[in-house]
């Protein structure tokens, strides 16, 4: 047998994908799954981005472009960020990647030393922790749950730190729980973080998307001495229902760009030429599209929450952002049905996808034993459905 190299066996598999692969065999055994396990939305992309992309084709924009992406895109980045968060980058500042999570590898590879300690908030997304282990680092989680709405507080911040902490990553909304930090609470984290010689890193992809008028802001606004800490990731995916494309950047200090260009340099080269056309129209053409698909998923948000609060034995918060819910599910582990013991929120989510035929993502990717995650980015008539029949499965375990 190949002997693999010993980094291979740092990182796991995503039960993620374990799901989606099972549900998509149902699917095509011709059994009718609603799948609430997508990370994307299921809305297309819209017709002005489409046009923008074949319009570069058309003029023939099919070769290399700059490693660090084209500077009209790169420009672009540096205008949303003067204008939604008062922030300014220069060019040097900025890398556009094959994705944001692109971005965030590329990043950790240009930062990261052996043993150093990256600290992440649990429910986290679940590649931040292999990310941090293929760089040689060392993850460490901090934990949170309902009773903080799943945010972190400044003392719980303080106390983790410590002087092998390298890299703090805040995502904020969260993916798995929506969860989004209130200026104030950002104000706290950034006073302990002032104290510390760490990089931040904010994961911003799901800015655009956040309800009833929250606003999200940027640590490195309310605290403009941690500026040249912060590297700012963000991109198209998930605003401008963009999963496909792989376009995503990072903003911050000019030698760490620098660092994580020079990876890229090695390894993809620039992102895709027409991709990053379409990403150019995406950021700085008309944003009514996006409204849409806010709006869309604020209805869908409110149903789901309200449906899922109704299951005996299912509590799930209201998040302010992103488009997943993560309702606790702790009070059928340990319980059986169909004489078979449910130990774990892997083996509630293989007896929804059995029972209920409703694909959900099992909590232990994300940091919890406690939790499913459900993506609300598919239609109410699903969210409807799926909620009976998750309702319905629920009341057999005993
Ligand atoms: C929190 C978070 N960050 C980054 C990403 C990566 O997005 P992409 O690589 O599609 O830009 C995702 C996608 O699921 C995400 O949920």
């Amino acid at each position: 047998m190949t002997t693999l190299a010993e980094r291979t066996l740092l990182i796991k598999p995503s039960v993620t994908l374990a799901i989606a692969a099972k549900a998509g065999k149902l699917r095509s055994q011709g059994i009718d799954v609603i799948n609430f396990s997508a990370g994307e939305p299921d809305f297309d992309t819209p017709d002005r981005i489409k046009a923008a992309a074949i319009e570069a084709l058309k003029r023939g924009m099919t070769k290399y472009t700059d490693v660090r992406g084209i500077e009209p895109l790169r420009q672009a980045i540096a205008q949303k960020y003067l204008s939604d968060y008062g922030l300014r980058y220069q060019m040097s500042e900025i890398l556009v990647s094959c994705g944001a999570k692109h971005s965030l590898y590329n990043l950790f590879q240009a930062v990261v030393n052996p043993g150093d300690e990256i600290l992440v908030p649990a429910p986290y997304w679940v590649s931040y922790a292999d990310m941090a282990l293929l760089a040689g680092g060392v993850p460490k989680i901090i934990q949170t749950s309902e009773a903080t709405g799943f945010r972190i507080g400044a003392q719980q911040l303080a106390k983790a730190l410590s002087s092998r902490t390298r890299v703090f990553v805040l995502n904020s909304p969260s993916n798995p729980t929506g969860a989004s930090y209130e200026e104030t609470e950002l104000m706290a984290i950034a006073q302990v973080l002032e104290k510390h010689n760490c990089l931040i890193v904010t994961d911003d992809i799901y800015d655009k998307i956040v309800y009833d008028g929250f606003t999200i802001r940027n640590l490195a606004t309310l605290a403009p001495s941690l500026r040249d800490r912060i590297v700012i990731v963000n991109g198209v995916s998930k605003s401008y229902a963009m999963t496909g494309w792989r376009i995503g950047y990072a903003l911050g200090p000019a030698d760490i760009i620098d660092a994580a260009a020079k990876i890229q340099s090695q390894s993809t080269s620039n992102p895709t030429s027409i991709a990053q056309a379409a990403a150019l129209e995406a950021i700085q053409g008309r944003q009514d599209d996006v409204a849409m698909m806010v709006g869309e998923f604020a209805k869908r948000r409110n149903v789901v929450v309200e449906r899922l609060n109704a299951i005996s034995g299912v509590q799930c918060l209201k998040p302010q952002g992103a488009f997943y819910v993560f309702p606790n599910i702790a009070a059928f582990i340990g319980k059986n049905v169909n004489g078979k013991s449910l130990t774990s929120p892997c083996d509630i989510a293989d007896y929804l996808l059995e029972e209920a035929k409703v694909a959900a993502v099992p909590g232990e990717d994300f940091g919890s034993n406690a939790h499913i995650r459900l993506s609300y980015a598919t239609s109410l008539e699903n969210i409807e459905e799926g909620c009976r029949r998750m309702r319905d499965a629920f009341a057999k375990i005993h």
